[in-house]
């Protein structure tokens, strides 16, 4: 069966790493495209230079596809942008911001621009801009999130029903049962943070790696502010956790290099290497759907 999305980007898995600022660096982007699925570097906080360096990276680590976000309204968006052009990309997220800004521009240079909303007026809007697909990220996600609070499962089937590009779906999603479900769902394909935050290769601390494994469902809380909301990982959780973890690491430096954090991480159980985890989703994704056939009654004749 062929994933026609798959095919357009180049890749073999219908699973993108989401751009995530600060610790969404080359070893881990590289992991993901080189376990078969998109890998893109969150730029939010480079200066052109340092995403060039974190290019380069990438391309010592994979020869395959991978991509950049650039978070619109970012005062570094304009240097991203001719970043990404002049070192020939070929696919980015657009998120935070208005798509009309950088879409045409990003076209003209043959570059498929995927564009991140967070409910349905904004997907439409992006859809008439020319963007090529939308990730319609539900309010489980990790990071910065909408104050609309649609969840995912909500999300997506209505995004699908209002444009007419293909629907990515992101938010709460880790394992081939959020993969098959976002499928049913209309999508293409699914876009993950917080799940890659605890794999192997992502360079945020061993610690916070190991709160992730400890954290459930609950332990995520939405600060929202005038500009928007960021999901982040509890505070009495985070306290707790960071005693239980140095506890028994009593040698270590601890640095717990990020906070932004979905509800999804209570689904993670270990820390593993980006193929273990890409491999083991679309195997599940696929023992799943003879599963669903199986409990689904047909529709009786009448
Ligand atoms: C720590 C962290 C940082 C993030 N930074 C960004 C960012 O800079 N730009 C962006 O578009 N999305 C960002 N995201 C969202 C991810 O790209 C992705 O859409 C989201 O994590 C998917 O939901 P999940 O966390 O439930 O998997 C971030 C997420 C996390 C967890």
């Amino acid at each position: 069966m062929k994933n026609s999305f798959c095919h357009t980007i180049g890749i073999q898995y219908p699973i993108i790493l989401g751009g995530m600022a600060r610790v969404g660096t080359a070893p881990l982007a590289a992991a993901v495209s080189n376990a078969g699925g998109l890998g893109l570097l969150g730029a939010a906080t480079w200066s052109a230079s340092e995403l060039k360096e974190q290019i380069h990276r990438t391309r010592e680590l994979t020869n395959k596809v991978f991509g950049v976000n650039i978070p619109v309204r970012s005062k570094r968006a304009d240097d991203i942008v001719s970043t990404v052009i002049k070192e020939q990309l070929t696919v980015v997220s657009t998120s935070a911001g208005d798509p009309r800004v950088y879409t045409a521009q990003l076209k003209e240079n043959g570059i498929f621009v995927m564009h991140v909303v967070p409910n349905v007026e904004f997907a439409v809007k992006a859809d008439n801009s020319g963007v090529d697909a939308v990730i319609a990220e539900g309010v489980e996600s990790g990071g910065v999130t909408s104050r609309d609070e649609i969840t995912t499962f909500v999300l997506v089937p209505r995004v699908v029903d209002a444009v007419s590009c293909p629907v990515i779906a992101a938010g709460g999603i880790g394992d081939g049962r959020g993969l098959a479900a976002a499928l049913a769902l209309g999508a293409v394909a699914v876009q993950m943070g917080t799940v890659f935050l605890a794999a192997e290769e992502c360079e945020v601390s061993r610690e916070f790696k190991e709160m992730l494994v400890l954290a459930k469902e609950t332990d995520t809380t939405l600060l929202r502010s005038e500009k928007g909301a960021v999901r982040t990982i509890a505070d009495a959780f985070y306290q707790e956790a960071k005693n239980t973890v140095s506890k028994n690491q009593p040698q270590s430096n601890t640095t717990f290099s990020t906070r932004g954090c979905g509800q999804v991480a209570g689904l993670i159980r270990d820390i593993r290497p980006v193929s273990v985890l890409v491999q083991e989703m679309i195997r599940d994704a696929n023992k799943i759907l003879p599963k669903i056939r199986e409990n689904l009654p047909g529709v009786e004749e009448r």
